[in-house]
């Protein structure tokens, strides 16, 4: 086997663990920081999701609605309701923005 065969072999197989490590790691967040309001589904049947009124992400309707810069922002920096009433706090303490865009594309895959 050519050398550079092998090195584009190795660095696919290293992209594909990459890859796999990433997508768990936002499931992880999602489930650790996330899932108490917004519901391991996405769907916020929670206690406290219920409380706080938070949208149901499987709705097609509620993710048009959503834009992705907007969802980093919210997950970075927080949201606030009426008053500056903090909604909901931001992560950007516990998450890099590189967690925050991969959180972004699981809320994205949790579409009906
Ligand atoms: C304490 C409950 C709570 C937790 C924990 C929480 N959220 Fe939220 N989240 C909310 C509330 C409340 C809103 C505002 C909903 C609204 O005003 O419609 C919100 C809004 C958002 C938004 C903006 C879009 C929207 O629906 O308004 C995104 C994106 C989001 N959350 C993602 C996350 C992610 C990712 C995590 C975990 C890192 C997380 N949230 C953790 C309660 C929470």
């Amino acid at each position: 086997m050519k050398s550079t065969t092998k090195i584009a072999i190795a660095s696919l197989a290293l992209a594909f663990a990459a890859g796999a490590a990433q997508a768990a790691t936002a499931a992880e967040n999602w489930e650790n920081s996330c899932a108490s309001c917004h519901g391991a589904d996405g769907k916020a049947q929670t206690k406290q999701g219920k409380k706080l009124k938070v949208r149901d992400y499987t709705d097609p309707k509620v993710q048009a609605e959503l834009k992705d810069d907007a969802m980093l922002q919210a997950i970075l920096d927080g949201v606030k309701g009426e008053g500056g009433k903090e909604r909901m706090k931001g992560f950007k303490d516990e998450l890099s923005e590189q967690d925050a865009k991969d959180l972004v594309a699981y809320i994205r895959s949790l579409k009906a």
